[in-house]
């Protein structure tokens, strides 16, 4: 490997949870620890790469020499997504984006009352799927699947369906991968091509999939 194999490329790259908000204290998130999408930030920056980073809420500190974007909802991480999308060569959606936000944000704290209470919700929008229906043929987009059965069949089904170049799936029912954790195992899916990762930390698995561009 190279040591500046990305020189000069531009790559951006989302992060972490998004936090829907419901009212003024409450929100709706996940476990997304925003570890993998920080190590390919900081992998890339040091092969060369000018990097931007879409982060949602999250405690790690931003690679130095990184272009840093703090979000909180999804649809904060699709504006500014859109707005730099023109300028990159690679993207790399490392971002669990929250599928949903509470159709209403109450200004008011809720007030729990006797009865049950239902949460109406509304879609998100889906930035892999904006960036693989408007991408350019020089464009590399590659996402990521965190999946816990079928992992293969339903990570390609993604890629397809969103025009992904390449998807990482990530095995989720493993004890010390996935969320949260410093490792990750999985699979790299290409169009005809599979190629299974075993367990490794994500800075490994980053430079692994920053190898896969220049292929
Ligand atoms: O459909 P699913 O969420 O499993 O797809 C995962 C891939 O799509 C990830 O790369 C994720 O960052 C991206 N995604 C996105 N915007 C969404 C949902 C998912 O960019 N609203």
């Amino acid at each position: 490997l190279s040591d500046k194999d990305l020189q000069d490329r531009n790559i951006l790259i989302t992060a972490g949870p998004t936090r829907e908000p419901l009212d003024p204290v409450r929100f709706l998130s996940n476990y997304s620890s925003g570890k993998m999408g920080y190590a390919l930030a900081r992998a890339a920056s040091f092969r060369g790469a000018r990097v931007t980073l879409i982060s949602g809420p999250g405690n790690l500190k931003p690679p130095v020499g990184v272009n840093f974007i703090r979000v909180k909802t999804a649809r904060d991480m699709f504006g500014e997504v859109k707005s730099l999308a023109d300028d990159q060569d690679i993207f790399i959606l490392a971002a669990a984006v929250s599928d949903y936000r509470p159709s209403h944000f109450s200004r008011h704290k809720i007030k729990k009352k006797d009865t049950d209470m239902k949460l109406v919700l509304e879609r998100n929008p889906d930035i892999a799927a904006y960036l693989g229906k408007n991408k350019t043929s020089k464009q590399l987009l590659i996402g990521f699947a965190a999946e816990s059965d079928s992992i293969i069949e339903n990570a390609r089904e993604k890629m397809i369906k969103k025009n992904l170049d390449m998807i990482i799936a990530n095995d989720i029912t493993g004890e010390n991968t996935g969320f949260e954790s410093d490792y990750n195992k999985g699979y790299l899916i290409r169009r005809g091509n599979v190629e299974k990762l075993p367990e490794m930390d994500k800075y490994k698995l980053a430079n692994l999939i920053l190898d896969q561009i220049n292929k």
